[in-house]
């Protein structure tokens, strides 16, 4: 199943911040709950501990190392793999953070939905680097909206060929990754 990424994040690649999202813009809400509506979501447990609570309509599915570790209204892996056999039903699995989360998912990523926030934020969570070059930009409407709090954003989609999938490479688990 394709394995997208969603993710907000300043012109300096910051993500967060005291555990907290460094901002609010309630049209990247609206954006992420449309794209991700009735599909699984899986996170980090610090991105979980943020949200509090299961997100309506969708399936979160919470990685931890913690082997007791309980979410109410989720389900736990033990890491990417795990949570990809948990979602394998889905069309297309989001992948919503945190950075140590991105940093797994970004290697067996073919899809990544960017809000940029024009801004240069502080903050304490930045997402990984990534090689840009295996990037095409697929959506860029060439806007720049100004959100109802006076930040400037715009909403891009990425896309790359993988050469590698979780499927193709049955009992391999923790493997390389793309190319
Ligand atoms: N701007 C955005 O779009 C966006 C999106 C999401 C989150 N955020 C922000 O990002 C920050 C949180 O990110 P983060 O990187 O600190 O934390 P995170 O990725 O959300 O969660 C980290 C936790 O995931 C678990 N984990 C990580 N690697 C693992 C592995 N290989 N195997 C098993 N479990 C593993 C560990 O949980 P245990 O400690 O329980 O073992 C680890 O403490 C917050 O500020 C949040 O608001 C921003």
């Amino acid at each position: 199943m394709p394995l997208s990424i969603i993710v907000a994040m300043s012109e300096n690649n910051v993500i967060g911040c005291g555990g907290e999202l460094p901002w609010h813009i309630s049209e990247d809400l609206q954006r992420f709950k449309k794209l991700t509506m009735g599909h699984y979501l899986v996170m980090g447990r610090k991105t979980w501990d943020s949200i509090g609570r299961p997100l309506p309509g969708r399936t979160s599915i919470v990685i931890t190392r913690d082997a007791g570790y309980m979410a109410k209204g989720a389900l736990v892996a033990e890491d990417l793999d795990d949570a990809l056999e948990l979602s394998q039903e889905d069309k297309e699995v989001f992948v919503v953070g945190g950075a140590q989360i991105y940093a797994l998912a970004l290697p067996r990523a073919s899809r990544l939905y960017m809000t940029r926030v024009h801004i240069v934020a502080e903050g304490d969570t930045y997402f990984p680097e990534l090689n840009w070059g295996d990037w095409s930009l697929v959506q860029d409407k060439g806007v720049v909206t100004t959100s109802d709090q006076g930040l400037e954003y715009s909403f891009l989609v990425y896309e790359r060929e993988l050469t590698w999938s979780p499927e193709a490479s049955e009992g391999s688990r923790g493997a390389p990754g793309a190319r």
